[in-house]
């Protein structure tokens, strides 16, 4: 809901700039004491702009996205540096209007070039907005610009010899896991950070999702491209279909592609976890079409030069398509996706994939390929911090190694993947 304000000070003060303006006449400024009770407002023109750091997301050099977390209605623009030159400005206004949100501004950069510093700020001021009845049009009060701290990421470089990347999965805002992990992915330094899906136990009010995705328990994601990816739990509750908004995936899909170094990595959406036509869903899920999309676009995906050339292909997607649910067939918790694993086995395989990297069980788990399971899986941990886990990924061009361990460090898992 809108913060409230005070909205004797917020007329007058419209009325007034409005007037400067040259846009309302003085008999609009008249006119506060018959304002109805009752007339719409948004916003405030007053208080902080920002309401924590900001995310970083795309995580491709042509798909960055800077969510910028704000604590009432506000609206501004970003500014932006390629290795250390001048500041120019990104604006979030397709059609000439600035974005009027609540909860995040969000920036697209244009395409930038790989393996460069990028610098960023963004300027931000609250915006309030009153329609009274009397009046033609709406009246509008700004607060005074506010700079954010300014802040570095690298953009990712598809040439580079090597990479490092770090993966969290099902950490379901439990707050003493995700400092863990930010700590870490801090000393990992990686050219990206990939969050495997459940970020959150379900999305109910779109005024907690900004501390839910892009400032996870005040975190900083700021400084690493982040490439997202959705779980099962974040396509549930009233303010689910917003998610993009406090996401900034390529295109807004929750299915993408891109590639940091030998690693051309998948980024694919199993949505949810049970049949569309599962009573649990009450008639709003339809994910079998989408699911059924991703083969047709992993093909495609896999023809192109980029993709090919790549020495490793890695699938990453929140529920597994392989985990030992195939040993304990008794197990009544939906343990992988069979319908993904049928539609998108094939394309994979064709396209080369070696490992895929997933969550979702709660149960972490290295599974080798072999048996009648064509592709390793690997499995992260649960979202308490006994039983979570951190999986970082290391590759030059003959190696990509992986590692799963605690959150104190115990290693779990290694596994070597040969190129080609
Ligand atoms: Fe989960
Ligand atoms: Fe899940």
């Amino acid at each position: 809901m809108p913060e409230k304000l005070d909205r004797r000070a917020f007329l007058t003060a419209s009325a007034g700039s409005l007037a400067a303006a040259g846009t309302a006449s003085a008999q609009d400024a008249e006119t506060e004491a018959e304002v109805p009770e009752g007339a719409f407002t948004a916003g405030s023109d007053d208080g902080p702009a920002f309401a924590g750091p900001p995310a970083v997301s795309g995580p491709s050099p042509e798909s960055m996205v800077v969510l910028q977390p704000v604590s009432r209605f506000a609206t501004g623009y970003l500014e932006y540096s390629v290795d250390g030159g001048a500041f120019r400005r990104a604006e979030a206004a397709p059609a000439g209007l600035r974005p009027f949100e609540e909860h995040v501004l969000k920036f697209e950069l244009p395409p930038l070039p790989p393996g460069k510093e990028i610098a960023y700020r963004t300027v931000a001021h609250s915006v309030g907005w009153t329609r009274v009845r009397q009046f033609y049009h709406g009246q509008v009060a700004a607060g005074a610009p506010q700079t954010s701290e300014t802040r570095t990421f690298r953009t990712l470089d598809p040439g580079a010899a090597a990479t490092r990347f770090a993966v969290w999965n099902d950490t379901h805002e439990n707050a003493e896991t995700l400092a863990a992990l930010h700590a870490r992915t801090a000393e990992l330094s990686p050219d990206f950070l990939l969050w495997n899906g459940d970020q959150t136990n379900d999305l109910h009010f779109e005024g907690d999702m900004a501390a839910q995705l892009v400032a996870p328990a005040g975190l900083s994601l700021a400084g690493w491209p982040l490439a997202y990816v959705r779980g099962n739990h974040d396509v549930r509750g009233p303010a689910a279909k917003h998610l993009p908004r406090f996401t900034g995936t390529p295109g807004d899909r929750f299915h993408y592609a891109f590639r940091s170094g030998p690693v051309a990595a998948l980024v694919m959406d199993t949505g949810e976890d049970k049949p569309d036509d599962s009573v649990y869903f009450g008639g709003m899920a339809a994910f079998q079409p989408m699911q059924r999309r991703q083969a047709e676009w992993l093909r495609q995906v896999a023809r192109e030069p980029w993709f090919r050339s790549a020495p490793f292909k890695v699938m990453f997607c929140h529920i597994p398509l392989y985990s030992r649910r195939d040993i304990f067939p008794q197990h009544r918790r939906w343990e992988h996706h069979t319908f993904c694993r049928e539609q998108w086995e094939a394309a994979l395989l064709d396209a080369g994939v070696k490992l895929i990297v997933s969550g979702h069980t709660h149960a972490q788990e290295w599974r080798p390929a072999g048996d009648g399971q064509p592709i390793a899986q690997l499995i992260g941990g649960a979202p308490q911090p006994r039983w979570a886990t951190f999986i970082k990924g290391v590759a030059t061009n003959d190696k990509l190694e992986v590692q799963m361990s605690r959150l104190d460090g115990e290693v779990l898992a290694t596994a070597e993947i040969a190129a080609g």
